[in-house]
Formats: structure tokens, C-alpha cells, sequence
């Protein structure tokens, strides 16, 4: 049967919802920069591209303070519900989150800021980085982070990035410039490696 990328997705996290949050414990340090690049001021709003668990959700809410908003999506039913049970623990009026698709979610506002933090998969489908831009205020702030291939020259250490990328994304190859979709829509694109080359973080303004 063929599946297309947003089933493959769905059924990958369907396993990896209940460790999700443990296994992404380290990369907090990184989620803290990241969401730094996008500058948040009080009051504005920031969508939340691929929430997974609502683990970036308390971050961007201190980001935006208690007269900005936070919206968030994300397709996984499984990883949807731990958001869900993430925001009852802790509930606030000023999150709107739904359970949708990149290619399908329709916002109830236009956001000042949007962060895509490792959501490879979606920035490697145009419709879906379309439909997220077309939701965003010309001149939003933006902010990635993610996995990427190794420099070229390394050679068969690709194959440690293709395998640890491969579990997490439908899309496990496209990663010489993941943000290469995103980048031509921003009037500015500063980026970095990290983990040794394997990784990567920018930030920019959406044209
Ligand atoms: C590696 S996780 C990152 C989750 C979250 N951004 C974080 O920082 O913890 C990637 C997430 O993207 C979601 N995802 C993948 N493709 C998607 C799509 N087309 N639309 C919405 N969510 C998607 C997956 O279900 C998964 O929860």
C-alpha cells in the first residue's frame, strides 16, 4: 500500500509520543537559543510550526508575556494528545493549538513570529512552508533548528546523520540544506552549524 509522507510521519510518532519528552530533554539548551533568534516582545504572536508535544510552549509563552498569544499545530494524533495533557497541567488562555497538517491548518491570526524547531519534514514540502508563510505577517521573524548532512568531504559519517534522521522523518534524505525551501521567502537568513556540522540553527525575517 502507498503511503504518502504525512501517514509515514503519523505512524513513526505513533511509538515515539511517550518518550518523546525524555529523549528531547537534552536538546533543551538548543530550543532556548533557537526561540532566542526569534525575539519575542510582549504581545506578539508566535506559531509554534509542528508543536509536537508543547514542549517549546512555556518558552514562547514567557516570550510573548500575558497579551501576546501562542499558536501551535501538530498532525501526530499521539503527540497532539501529550500537548494537550501539557496545557491541562498547566492551563493558560492565551494558547490556541490544533491537531492539523502543515499543508492543511488554517490559524486564527496572523503571527509576528514562527518557529520550526527540527520539523524537517515539513520544511522539505513547499505546500506546506506556503501554507505557514502565507499565515505569517510580511517581516515575521523565523527561526529553525534541525539536522543536516555532514560537510561533503566527510563521506561515510553521512550515513550516522542519514540514520539518526531517519527515524524521526518521512522524509529522511534532503539534507545537504534543509532550509533551502524556507530561505528564498526570508528577507534575511543568518545560519550555523551545530553538532559538530550534523545540525544547524538560523535566523531571519520573512520578506
Ligand atoms: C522531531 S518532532 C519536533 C517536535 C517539536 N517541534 C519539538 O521541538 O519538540 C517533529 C514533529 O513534526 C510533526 N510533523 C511532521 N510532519 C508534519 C506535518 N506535515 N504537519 C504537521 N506536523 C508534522 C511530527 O508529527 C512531529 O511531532
Amino acid at each position: 500500500m502507498f503511503l504518502t509522507s504525512n501517514q509515514i510521519s503519523v505512524e513513526k510518532y505513533r511509538n515515539k509520543a511517550a518518550g518523546y519528552d525524555q529523549s528531547a530533554e537534552f536538546t533543551m539548551p538548543l530550543r532556548r537559543k533557537t526561540i532566542a533568534g526569534l525575539h519575542l516582545q510582549a504581545g506578539d504572536v508566535v506559531l509554534d510550526v509542528g508543536a509536537g508535544t508543547g514542549l517549546s510552549y512555556a518558552l514562547l509563552l514567557q516570550g510573548v508575556g500575558p497579551t501576546g498569544r501562542v499558536l501551535a499545530f501538530e498532525q501526530s494524533p499521539e503527540m497532539f494528545a501529550k500537548a494537550t495533557a501539557r496545557l491541562e497541567r498547566a492551563p493558560c488562555n492565551n494558547l490556541w493549538h490544533t491537531c492539523a497538517s502543515a499543508e492543511d491548518v488554517s490559524l486564527p491570526q496572523m503571527a509576528d513570529a514562527v518557529l520550526f524547531n527540527y520539523t524537517h519534514d515539513i520544511l522539505r514540502t513547499p505546500e506546506a512552508v506556503a501554507n505557514i508563510l502565507r499565515q505569517c505577517k510580511p517581516g515575521a521573524r523565523v527561526a529553525v533548528a534541525g539536522i543536516k548532512y555532514f560537510p561533503w568531504w566527510t563521506g561515510p559519517l553521512n550515513l550516522l546523520a542519514w540514520a539518526k534522521n531517519r527515524p524521526y522523518n518521512a522524509r529522511p534524505a534532503d539534507m545537504w540544506s534543509p532550509w533551502d525551501i524556507l530561505q528564498p521567502h526570508c528577507a534575511t537568513f543568518e545560519r550555523e552549524s551545530t553538532h559538530w556540522g550534523m545540525g544547524y540553527i538560523a535566523q531571519g525575517v520573512l520578506a
